[in-house]
């Protein structure tokens, strides 16, 4: 079966999926002809359906995603800089929860939304884990705790080891000061050895905490969970990630219970400038 087809009475031959083709493997033989595909060059393709998806004819169809399958841009429904400026600024990291559990439904929404991040060469190889009880995120929290506490005599860095005392002792006090006693956890992982897997997961995860809070959720990574989900054994096999997976990142997830009303200050970015 061909990589893709081109309906000949659609198609205005402007040559623009070929321009965008990131493989440069779709061909014009000759100005005024038909795109076609670089002899012996399928593996090549990435499947990114940028051909498809830059047609404004709808004249290209990929074999692998059908157009019915690639909706248009609602261009109407697009924010305006302004107000994604002010999502990227406002948003915080959140430690304290509602009691309250977050919808299937909605946890379903943030992943689907989150898998059109970017990926290295659209491997799409991002998995998750949704934690959806928050008995069993308070059971991770535990194994976080009994993790620093197996970790202390053995780190050298005195303020790491102040910190994880303070932790510890707040754990001990009754308080979840590893995962906030959020109700929900999700948990980006990806197969360790893949080129970009690290980034991958951690531009997905992000996609998911912008859309999370445009939801009126909260959210915080779970940096300690993420550093002991790839050393405590114990914590491992209660993930159960598949074989030859890391995991990359978590984050926390609920509703909050306090509002931000302002914006805190950040440092001025450091910028080397080359013109
Ligand atoms: C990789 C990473 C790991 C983090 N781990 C934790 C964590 O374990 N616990 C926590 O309370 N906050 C954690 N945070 C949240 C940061 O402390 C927070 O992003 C920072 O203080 C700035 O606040 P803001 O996110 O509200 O702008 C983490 C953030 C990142 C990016």
């Amino acid at each position: 079966m061909s990589l893709f087809t081109i309906d000949q009475k659609k198609c205005k031959r402007d040559g623009m999926c070929a321009k965008e083709c990131p493989a440069q493997i779709i061909i014009l033989t000759e100005k005024d002809a038909f795109p076609t595909l670089m002899e012996n060059s399928e593996e090549s393709c990435i499947n990114c359906g940028h051909c498809a998806a830059v047609c404004p004819h709808g004249a290209l169809t990929l074999s692998t995603m059908p157009l019915a399958e690639c909706p248009s841009i609602k261009y109407d429904l697009l924010p305006e800089a302004g107000q994604i400026r002010q999502l990227l600024m406002a948003r915080r990291s959140i430690r304290f929860y509602k009691n309250r559990v977050v919808a299937h439904d909605l946890l379903e929404e943030l992943i689907d939304t989150a898998r059109y991040a970017p990926t290295g060469s659209n491997k799409q190889q991002v998995q998750w884990m949704v934690f959806e009880n928050p008995a069993e995120v308070n059971r991770l929290a535990s194994m976080v705790i009994d993790w620093a506490r197996f970790m202390l005599p053995l780190t050298p860095d005195e303020a790491i080891v102040e910190k994880m005392e303070s932790r510890i002792a707040a754990w001990d006090k009754g308080r979840d000061p590893m995962l906030r006693g959020a109700p929900h956890l999700i948990v980006v992982h990806s197969q360790a050895d893949l080129p970009f897997a690290e980034a991958d997961c951690v531009i997905a995860l992000s996609y998911l905490e912008l859309y999370a809070y445009a939801k009126g959720l909260g959210t915080c990574w779970a940096g300690y969970l993420t550093a002991a989900a790839n050393f405590h054994e114990p914590l491992a096999q209660a993930l159960g990630l598949p074989r030859g997976h890391k995991c990359f990142g978590a984050v926390m997830l609920g509703y909050p219970q306090y509002k931000y009303t302002r914006i805190p200050k950040r440092n001025a970015p450091v910028v080397t400038w080359r013109k």
